[in-house]
């Protein structure tokens, strides 16, 4: 093979290495790029053997300052002193997002190679927060530690002065959204709805809502040390909830019914659906999530009248869909913009007229699907631990609004 080759395979990994670099170090990247699975060396300084342990004022381990290789090349390195971050991190689907099934599934088993640029890409500074590019080696990292932190070998972060052995270094664009967040996530929007509504730091006075960025919904604060036995600072968990976890589906929305006698006896059951949570268009840009608005209805004696979770009246039952439907479709786009209150936008009517039901109870569902082929039954209802973000894919309640109607 080529240098050439090698050259571009080690550009596209974690660290720009400079051509010269790569012809120099020839002998290492071979071993490295044929499976070695140790950690790849730093051309002056070795990885720590004692971890975690810089000392607790965490002297740089000799670590010359204008080496741009990062000392630690894989996420589990990283986690041997992040403990904390590392655990959220693996289970989060940033983690996630080479072994995702769902990913797997549609990306050939992650062999379609256009798909690995945004669920395993090199570091995002190396491309000036442009278009990701696909990493070569480390892919099972996916979203890994090093493409949000590797600023030229260094760790980039929120803190000024920090000192450890992944030579930390303060970058305010760790912190600046519109460079961490939008990279991937805002190929269909979803930087920009919240850059265009009412949590946007720009958003017209006066204002709506208190300004707010995805950090502040996606990595909520805490503070705890960021390696044992170091101070207690202020930081963010590395959980990024989003539609695979309930109890943040549970933030993004409220639900509210209005019933209407019709002349001929029964009613006619609307339900609206306000986005109350989320900072940008719900569901987001993935087309094969959605939301959906069922009814139940009861009589007055109890009696099921309408039962969505019943294979043979969900039809029925089913009065809206929002969601982005796939390209070519020929479907209007049904997403509900921050802070709109809507009962459909689509082909649904967003009602039902039921002339048997003259007085009982009922409730609205809103129901989450993060595919079309997740299916609605009565185990839809169980929320199980709504923290468990690895209960796929069942369609699942995420609201049930309880009403009356009638005399
Ligand atoms: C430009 C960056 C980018 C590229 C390229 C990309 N994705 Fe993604 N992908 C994303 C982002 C961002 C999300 C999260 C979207 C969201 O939830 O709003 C995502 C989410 C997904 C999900 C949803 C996972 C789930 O559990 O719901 C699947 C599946 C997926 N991508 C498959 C693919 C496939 C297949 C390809 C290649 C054809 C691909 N992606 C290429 C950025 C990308
Ligand atoms: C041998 C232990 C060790 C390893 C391994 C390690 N770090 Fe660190 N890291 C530290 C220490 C110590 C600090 C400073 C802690 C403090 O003062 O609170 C730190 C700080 C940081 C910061 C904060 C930077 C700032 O200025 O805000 C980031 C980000 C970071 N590390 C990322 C990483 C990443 C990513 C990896 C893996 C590539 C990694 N670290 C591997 C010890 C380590
Ligand atoms: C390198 C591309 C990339 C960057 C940068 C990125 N994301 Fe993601 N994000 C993804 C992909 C891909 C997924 C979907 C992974 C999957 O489900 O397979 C995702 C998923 C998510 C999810 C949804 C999790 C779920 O339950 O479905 C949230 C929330 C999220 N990202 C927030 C953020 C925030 C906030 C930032 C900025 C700090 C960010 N992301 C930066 C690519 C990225
Ligand atoms: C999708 C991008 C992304 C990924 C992946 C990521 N981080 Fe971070 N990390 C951030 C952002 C954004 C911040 C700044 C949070 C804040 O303002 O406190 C941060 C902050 C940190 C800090 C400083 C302490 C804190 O909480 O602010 C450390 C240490 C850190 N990350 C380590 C890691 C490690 C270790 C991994 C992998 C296990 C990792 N990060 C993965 C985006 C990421
Ligand atoms: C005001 C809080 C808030 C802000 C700001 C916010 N989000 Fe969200 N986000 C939510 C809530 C609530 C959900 C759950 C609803 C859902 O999954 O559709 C969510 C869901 C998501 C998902 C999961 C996608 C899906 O269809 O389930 C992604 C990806 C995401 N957000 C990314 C971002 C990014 C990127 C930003 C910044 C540009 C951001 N969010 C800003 C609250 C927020």
């Amino acid at each position: 093979m080529s240098i050439s080759r090698w050259t571009t395979l080690r550009r596209r990994s974690f660290g720009p290495r400079l051509a010269l670099a790569v012809v120099l170090a020839w002998p290492v990247l071979w071993l490295v790029a044929c499976g070695d699975s140790g950690p790849s060396k730093a051309k002056s300084g070795k990885p720590p053997a004692n971890l975690p342990g810089a000392g607790p004022d965490g002297a740089p381990l000799g670590i010359s300052d204008d080496d741009t290789t990062p000392v630690f090349e894989t996420a589990a390195q990283c986690g041997k002193c992040h403990k904390a971050i590392y655990a959220e991190w693996k289970e989060s689907y940033h983690g996630r997002a080479m072994s995702d099934p769902l990913f797997r599934e549609l990306s050939a088993g992650v062999n379609k190679e256009e798909c690995i640029r945004c669920h395993a890409p090199v570091n995002l500074r190396d491309s000036g927060w442009e278009t990701p590019i696909a990493r070569s080696d480390q892919r099972e990292d996916a979203i890994s530690c090093l493409s949000c932190h590797n600023a030229n070998g260094r760790m980039a972060g929120p803190h000024q002065g920090l000192k450890g052995a992944c030579r930390p270094v303060y970058d305010p664009q760790q912190t600046d959204v519109v460079k961490m967040c939008f990279v991937c996530h805002n190929q269909h929007d979803t930087g920009n709805e919240w850059l265009r509504g009412p949590y946007s730091p720009e958003a017209p006075e006066p204002r709506q809502r208190d300004a707010k960025t995805c950090l502040d919904c996606h990595m909520p604060e805490v503070e705890r040390p960021l390696v044992e036995g170091f101070p207690v600072r202020k930081g963010r968990r590395h959980t990024w909830f989003g539609g695979h976890s309930l109890a943040q589906l549970e933030k993004a929305a409220k639900l509210d019914v209005v019933t209407e006698k019709l002349p001929g006896g029964g009613h006619r059951f609307r339900v609206f659906v306000t986005n109350v949570g989320a900072g940008h268009a719900i569901p987001t840009d993935a087309r094969h999530r959605s939301f959906d608005t069922y009814v139940l209805l009861r009589d007055a004696k109890g009696k099921i009248l309408l039962d969505p979770a019943d294979p043979q009246q969900q039809a029925r039952a089913h009065l809206a869909k929002f969601r982005k439907f796939y390209r070519g479709s020929g479907k209007k786009d049904t997403q509900i913009p921050p802070l709109a209150r809507v009962d459909t936008l689509g082909e649904g009517k967003g009602y039902i007229d039921v002339p048997e039901a003259t007085s009982g109870t009922g409730e609205a569902w809103l129901v989450y699907r993060l595919t079309p082929r997740d299916v609605l039954n009565k185990r839809s209802l169980d929320p199980g631990d709504r923290n468990d973000i690895k209960r796929l894919y069942r369609a699942r309640v995420v609201i049930r609004l309880e009403f009356s109607f009638g005399p």
